[in-house]
């Protein structure tokens, strides 16, 4: 760090070279923000408050020219070679450029590391947040995220925008999968436990992540029929304020309280109003009376969702209490939106004290996460990405996020079976099992990244004379060739509205392949894998066993862990599953095919 000290040492403000977070006092910090906002012009501010996803840049000098605040890397937005090292190079490219400004404030650089790094090739892919809350783990949460921060620390990037704490309640919500459970008391205990893992970890260097909660609020919520095509996603939901206070407050307030560092807020609307543009809910209530004294976010070209023209949507949302816009510059040239910005506090429009409150806010997270002391990056530590450490606690999270459902005797499997069929487009698929937010923003098929498929798993765990036989669909396997198949179905990979659906049906193809080896006389134990419980009550009597895997990422051993009863399975949904899966969470008991909390 010391060679960056030349860099920095003409800056107005003698930053100490302190690296932890609460090592500067809070007076210091907040004595140093006034006399940096004293020197910066109305330019530098908006600057700060303006994030770019690095794709969308016009040119890299326009972030010392503008002093840009903040760029991320939205989902796919990755270095020209998507591999560690071009990341790393990528940001401290990005950070020596910002650093030529006036005021040489660090940028802060965010990314959607939601289940591990996921972004990047060679990434440990934990299980998705629906199978982690089935692990019921909170120490586990804790170490996963300590594990992700440190494999995003090491290619520099400074936040992530996790964790979701959304409580999905309507399972045709294409995002069910990112939330814990559809309890929020359990998304309370999970999503701190993860607050506090992603903000401790820190490498050999000092370098630390900032986490980020979202989205504020009410996310998973929503009617159905009020969100994009008329579905879910980025509906209405209406609660009065005392049950938004009782249900979905306490979990951002335990956040707060294990000093997340910043919020995000929704693109949903609470009670018809869009929550980017609501002062009650993101002044009134989560600065003021929930006490959070970091930084919000707006979400992707979230504040484009409010009615009314561009500048009436900038002037909305600041004015309700958005500190940084999500800009993007996928919608709105980010130039526009810095020159709007300027011009509504010019006219009086925006207060110029809500500016500088937006901005302070900003420079905190910055200093109290060393950035201003740090701001470039070593190669020391990109070794960790995808570590066998990392990698050894994905593969507890797969194991202990399976929920045994059914079991009519066929698991544990003998590990000297004399052969055993594996089956199904989820069998060697590592797209398939890591879900969306894996390398691209709607994930992939196929060998995306490296990882152990589930037929990769039961390769290795067998005995040298077990016959492993692969059959994608079970029509070209004879009924001679064994008596027992593992037959892996599922979803196919999305993310976000593009998971909608009103029918939450398995898939035709999936139900034939299970069928054709039932027809051939093997006793079939199905896994799914998928995003949120799914019509399974007319098929599962004609199963032998059954198992919801969710997404587990890349480490596909962890599933024959439970198979071969090399571990006794734990796992326990964290959402009921109705017999009729678009029955979503608040199905009656009646309407249950399993209560939440079962598992064999
Ligand atoms: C999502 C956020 C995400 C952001 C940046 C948005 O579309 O709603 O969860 O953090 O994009 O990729
Ligand atoms: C980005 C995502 C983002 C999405 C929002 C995509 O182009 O890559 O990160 O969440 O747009 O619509």
């Amino acid at each position: 760090m010391k060679k960056y000290i030349v860099f920095l040492g003409f800056l107005i403000i003698n930053f100490s070279c302190n690296n932890d977070r609460n090592m500067i006092s809070e007076s210091e910090i907040d004595k140093k923000v006034d006399k940096l906002i004293q020197s910066m012009t109305l330019d530098e501010k908006v600057g700060q408050m303006t994030q770019i996803d690095q794709r969308f840049l016009d040119t890299i000098t326009d972030l010392s020219t503008y002093s840009i605040g903040s760029l991320l890397s939205g989902g796919g937005s990755h270095p020209k070679v998507n591999e560690p090292q071009a990341w790393l190079d990528m940001y401290n490219g990005y950070q020596s450029e910002t650093l030529k400004s006036r005021l040489q404030i660090p940028l802060i650089y965010g990314i959607d590391a939601v289940h591990g790094h996921n972004n990047v090739y060679g990434a440990t892919i934990f299980p998705q947040n629906i199978g982690l809350g089935a692990t019921n783990n909170p120490e586990l949460i804790f170490k996963i995220s300590e594990a992700t921060s440190i494999e995003v620390a090491a290619t520099g990037i400074d936040w992530t925008f996790s964790p979701c704490l959304s409580s999905p309640e309507d399972y045709r919500w294409g995002r069910t999968y990112e939330g814990f459970s559809s309890d929020p008391s359990l998304v309370e205990i999970l999503g701190e436990a993860s607050v506090k893992g992603y903000q401790s970890a820190q490498t050999n260097s000092g370098k630390k992540v900032v986490a980020c909660a979202k989205h504020f609020i009410g996310d998973g919520n929503t009617e159905f029929g009020t969100g994009m095509n008329g579905l879910v996603d980025r509906g209405n939901t209406i609660l009065n304020v005392d049950e938004l206070k009782e249900k979905l407050l306490p979990k951002y307030q335990a956040a707060i309280d294990a000093d997340v560092q910043t919020i995000m807020a929704s693109y949903n609307s609470w009670n018809g109003v869009k929550c980017h543009g609501s002062k009650e809910l993101l002044t009134d209530i989560l600065k003021i009376e929930m006490g959070f004294d970091g930084f919000v976010i707006s979400d992707w070209q979230g504040i484009d969702e409010i009615p009314g023209d561009y500048k009436s949507d900038i002037i909305t949302s600041i004015n309700a209490g958005i500190d940084m816009v999500m800009v993007s510059g996928q919608g709105q040239p980010y130039k526009k939106f810095m020159r709007l910005l300027k011009e509504s506090v010019e006219e009086g429009s925006i207060p110029l004290a809500r500016i500088d409150d937006a901005v302070k806010r900003i420079l905190k997270v910055k200093i109290r996460n060393g950035l201003f002391d740090n701001p470039l990056v070593e190669n020391d530590a990109l070794k960790v990405i995808g570590s066998d450490t990392h990698r050894d606690i994905a593969r507890q999270a797969v194991r202990e996020s399976v929920v045994v459902l059914k079991n009519d005797d066929i698991i544990p499997i003998s590990k000297d079976s004399k052969s055993i069929v594996v089956a199904g487009r989820g069998a060697d698929n590592l797209g398939m099992q890591c879900g969306g937010w894996t390398i691209n923003w709607q994930g992939g098929q196929g060998d995306i990244t490296i990882g152990t498929t589930i037929l990769d798993g039961i390769k290795k765990s067998v005995s040298a004379e077990t016959n492993v036989i692969y059959s994608e669909d079970g029509q070209d396997l004879n009924d001679v060739d064994g008596e027992l198949a593992v037959v892996v179905i599922g979803e196919d990979p999305y993310t976000e509205f593009f998971g909608d659906k009103d029918n939450l049906d398995l898939l035709n193809d999936d139900i034939n392949t299970i069928n054709n080896l039932k027809n051939k006389g093997y006793k079939v134990m199905v896994l799914l894998i998928s995003g949120r419980p799914m019509n399974i009550a007319e098929h599962i009597d004609d199963w032998d066993g059954f198992a919801a895997i969710w997404l587990p990422g890349s480490e596909g051993d962890g599933v024959s862990d439970i198979l071969f009863g090399d571990f006794q399975s734990t796992g326990k949904l964290s959402y009921p599953w109705p017999i009729k899966a678009e029955h979503g969470a608040n199905a009656d008991d009646k309407d249950l095919l399993f209560n939440f909390g079962y598992g064999l």
